[in-house]
């Protein structure tokens, strides 16, 4: 049987500080204190933590700050319980290993203006995007965070409050103001981005309905239900360089599949929005079900969690 390893960096809990709202934030170094992996703004890393668990964060802090890693963990009560091992049994100094950091926001080019829009703990990508933007002399943004009571994360968003960046809705007193108008019209070299609940990412959605897709960053944090296809038929998955295949059946994901051959993968969210299971493919039809690829990425990757196959045989890069 042919296992892949997963690659970690190894990395050690440096500090701990609470961050309101339910929230710790953990600064993770090398243990060496070397430089770790640069991540773009926005960007994500899993964390594996004892015992098992895979857990996908955004970064929140400065990529120019290459010497750490700041995750903000919400403890979820009703989470699937990696939140809560992380608030009550991880330590300063306790060894954590980490993935490579993906993804993350585009914020060059030709665009001169920002609108992020998020709800809660859904703050956490626009922190690192907002420390970028000011560090590379981009001061023109704005940072719309709703919040029910007291604003998550004050001393992080302490400095772009002061520049008249951020704008806190307390949706306690005043509901949720209109993402449209928040939002805007697509003017040239306007970008928007919104992280929050499903129901602020609808709403977000609906108002970008007509915008050019390079110009819209939507973040998830909750899986959407993933319900099993009628139609859907099995298939054969086969691995070129390792030379194996296996059936894929009915309500089978591709991920278990490939767990049962013995390869290991990289599994998170295991909803098709945190990045982490990304396989590219080579021959057959893959059905993309996941909310993270686009539409260029498909063209040569899948995420296994969530994707099928529209043909009797698909081939993986594996
Ligand atoms: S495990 Fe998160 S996208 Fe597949």
């Amino acid at each position: 049987m042919m296992v892949k390893p997963v690659t970690t960096i190894k990395t050690v809990v440096d500090t701990i500080e609470e961050g309101g709202a339910d929230i710790k934030v953990f600064s993770l170094v090398d243990p060496d204190y070397w430089e770790l992996p640069p991540f773009r703004p926005g960007a994500h890393i899993d964390l594996h933590l004892p015992g098992g668990p895979v857990r996908t964060y955004s970064l929140c802090n400065d990529p120019a700050d290459n010497k750490r890693y700041l995750v903000a963990v919400k403890r979820e009560r009703d989470g699937r319980g990696g939140s809560v091992k992380l608030h009550d049994e991880i330590r300063v100094e306790d060894t954590i290993g980490v993935s490579l950091p993906r993804g993350g926001l585009r914020l060059d080019g030709d665009l001169t203006h920002h609108v992020f829009v998020a709800g809660g703990i859904g703050v956490t990508p626009f922190l690192s995007a907002a420390a970028f933007l000011r560090h590379n002399s981009h001061p023109n943004f704005t940072l719309h965070l709703m919040a029910r009571g007291e604003p998550p994360l004050r001393s992080l968003l302490a400095p772009f409050v002061k520049t008249g960046n951020v704008v806190i809705h307390d949706t306690a007193r005043s509901g949720r103001p209109d993402i449209g108008s928040l939002v805007g019209l697509p003017t040239p070299g306007l970008a928007v981005g919104c992280c929050g609940p499903e129901s602020m990412l609808d709403d977000f959605e609906r108002a970008t309905r007509d915008w050019p897709r390079e110009r819209v960053h939507i973040e998830r944090f909750v899986p959407p239900a993933l319900t099993v296809d009628p139609n859907v038929k099995p298939y054969t998955l086969a691995l070129s360089r390792s030379k194996l295949e296996t059936r894929v059946e009915r309500g089978q994901t591709m991920l278990a599949a490939l767990v049962s051959l013995g390869i290991d993968v990289p599994a998170s969210c295991c909803g098709g929005i945190c990045g982490s299971c990304k396989v590219d493919w080579l021959e057959g039809t893959p059905v993309h079900r996941d909310r993270v690829l686009s539409p260029t990425e498909r063209e040569r990757s899948l995420m296994v969690c969530v994707a099928g196959s529209a043909e009797e045989r698909l081939v993986l890069d594996l």
